[in-house]
C-alpha cells in the first residue's frame, strides 16, 4: 500500500490506494489544521482552505501522480500558493508520497527535518486492494433466517446486548 510520509510529525502511514489524503490524516491523529481551520472548517469540501499541505517528495518515478491531479476547486483556491501546495480534502493517494502538513506554520530545522525524512527511501508499496473479506451479507442473510425461528428473539428484536436498533433486528450469525 502507498506510505505517506508525514514530515512534520515524523510518522509514516500507510494507507489504500485512492484514499482521501484528509480523511486518512483525521483516522490517524494528524493535525492538519491551524488554528482557523480547527475553529471550523467546511469538513473537506474544498471551500474552507484550511488543509493545505506541501507535497515534498513523491516517490521516484511516480512525481507527476503520487496524489490525484489539481481538481477544479484547487486551481481556483490555490492560485496565489505555492506550486507544491495542495488541499488535502481534494488530494488522493496514488502512490507513495512525502508531505508537510500546515506548511503555512514554519518548521524550526525545515532543512534537517527534510533531510531526516529524506533518508529513508519511501516505498512505493503494493498498490492493490487486499482481498475481499467474506462477503458480509451472507452473514447477515443468515442471521436474519435464524430470527425468523430463533425463541431468543421477542418480535424480531435483538436480545444481543451489542446490536444497535439500526439493524433492524438482524444479527450476524457469528453474533459480533
Ligand atoms: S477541509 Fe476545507 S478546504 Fe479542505
Amino acid at each position: 500500500m502507498p506510505v505517506i510520509r508525514f514530515v512534520r510529525e515524523q510518522r509514516d502511514v500507510e494507507c489504500f490506494p485512492g484514499e482521501n489524503l484528509r480523511e486518512v490524516a483525521l483516522r490517524e491523529g494528524i493535525e492538519l489544521y491551524g488554528l482557523k481551520g480547527r475553529l471550523g472548517n467546511c469538513g473537506g469540501c474544498g471551500q474552507c482552505i484550511t488543509c493545505f499541505v506541501e507535497v515534498v517528495e513523491e516517490v521516484e518515478g511516480g512525481a507527476a501522480n503520487a496524489l490525484s491531479e489539481q481538481t477544479s476547486v484547487e486551481r481556483l483556491k490555490l492560485k496565489r500558493r505555492p506550486q507544491a501546495w495542495r488541499l488535502a480534502c481534494q488530494a488522493l493517494v496514488q502512490k507513495s508520497v512525502m508531505v508537510l502538513t500546515r506548511p503555512q506554520v514554519g518548521l524550526s530545522d525545515r532543512e534537517g527535518d527534510l533531510a531526516r525524512a529524506r533518508a529513508q527511501p519511501l516505498p512505493q508499496g503494493p498498490t492493490d486492494w487486499p482481498a475481499a473479506p467474506p462477503a458480509a451479507g451472507d452473514a447477515e442473510v443468515k442471521a436474519g433466517e435464524d430470527a425468523e425461528t430463533d425463541p431468543g428473539l421477542e418480535n424480531g428484536a435483538p436480545t444481543f446486548p451489542s446490536a444497535t436498533s439500526d439493524e433492524g433486528g438482524v444479527l450476524p450469525a457469528d453474533g459480533r
